[in-house]
């Protein structure tokens, strides 16, 4: 039946074949790549009866025009498919789903998925790196010394090896972001209420953390014992955290804010390696350099420099938020820091 009806559209109009001459799969896929919502399909359809007609009345020669035709085309179809997979290109599908072609302002096809121009940014390095929340009450005494413990077996593990122990801890540092925006958003859906802004901040922390790995992850290959640990890691903090941020969110912001704190502390001492010539100065991924809008010629330093002064955003952001909470109020009451860097 396929075949019959492959044939006779094929002899009644070049449009019609795309949808009705693609017996193999890959050229029924591109059927619906090359033209998802033909207009002509009724038309085809309706074509069909006449169509009969004329495969009575077709010619041997006919024929085997429209079968090499058919062929010709399935063989362009594959070629095509072929060399979007090559290309990494996805196809559009049915569903309508596909990218634009977004250019760089130079022009230059824009090649990541995982983040759009417009959401990049300059790093604001005019921050002050050396503030520090003293810890004063007993919870912000308990959330310092239990950022100080937890740095013991970092510092034992990764001794001076800033590059993994940045893409290691990176791992850890995207959590709590996602973890108090998740909270945050099933808060607001209970209780019928906004969240001032305060999910969207969370969880564009969580994902300026991630694009931290994102690029460190070019720097540094993580070895199989490190995936292990991330796994283990990540299954223990997630949970704990979680906890926490029920229990207490105040608490949870303070030791956030503390962690930021250690990650100043490290991205200094990876800045001062870099500088004395112990860590070489390696060309900037091209991630990087797109994400936070660098210079073509940026170095590893101008790099760790520019998430040094997102870690200190961080920082601020968290402890503005236990500070929020100490003083008896719901983060919705006061201004959220989004698009904060
Ligand atoms: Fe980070
Ligand atoms: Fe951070």
């Amino acid at each position: 039946m396929n075949r019959f009806v492959a044939r006779a559209v094929l002899i009644g109009g070049r449009r019609c074949n795309w949808y009705l001459s693609a017996p193999s799969p890959a050229a029924e896929a591109a059927a619906v790549v090359v033209r998802p919502f033909d207009d002509t399909a009724e038309h085809c359809w309706a074509s069909i009866g006449g169509a009969q007609w004329r495969r009575a009345m077709s010619s041997a020669a006919e024929r085997t025009s429209a079968v090499a035709e058919k062929d010709r085309k399935e063989t362009a179809v594959a070629e095509m498919e072929k060399e979007k997979a090559e290309s990494g290109v996805l196809v559009s599908s049915y569903w309508g789903i596909s990218r634009p072609k977004i250019t760089r302002e130079d022009g230059t096809e824009w090649p990541w998925n995982c983040f759009m121009p417009w959401e990049t940014y300059r790093a604001d390095l005019s921050i002050d790196l050396g503030k520090h929340h003293v810890p004063k009450t007993f919870l912000d005494k308990v959330a310092f010394r239990t950022v100080k413990i937890l740095r013991i077996p970092t510092d034992i593990f990764f001794r001076r090896r800033y590059g993994c122990r940045a893409m290691m801890l990176e791992t850890v540092a995207a959590v709590p972001g996602m973890v108090g925006g998740m909270l945050l958003h099933l808060r607001s859906l209970r209780k019928f209420e906004h969240s001032g802004g305060w999910i969207k901040a969370l969880l564009e922390e969580a994902e300026n953390e991630r694009m931290h790995l994102m690029t460190m992850v070019e720097l540094v290959k993580p070895k199989w014992y490190e995936r292990i640990l991330v796994l283990t890691v990540q299954g223990v903090f997630f949970n704990a955290f979680f906890a926490l941020y029920l229990l207490s969110p105040k608490l949870a912001h303070r030791v956030v804010g503390y962690l930021e704190e250690e990650a100043i502390h490290s991205y200094t001492e990876y800045l001062k390696d870099i500088d004395s010539g112990k860590i070489e100065n390696v060309p900037a991924p091209a991630i990087a350099i797109d994400y936070w809008r660098l210079p073509k010629d940026s170095t590893l330093k101008d790099v760790i420099t520019v998430i040094r002064a997102d870690e200190a955003h961080h920082r601020d952001v968290n402890h503005f938020a236990s500070d929020i909470h100490y003083q008896g109020k719901d983060l919705k009451e006061a201004p959220a820091p989004v698009g904060y860097h």
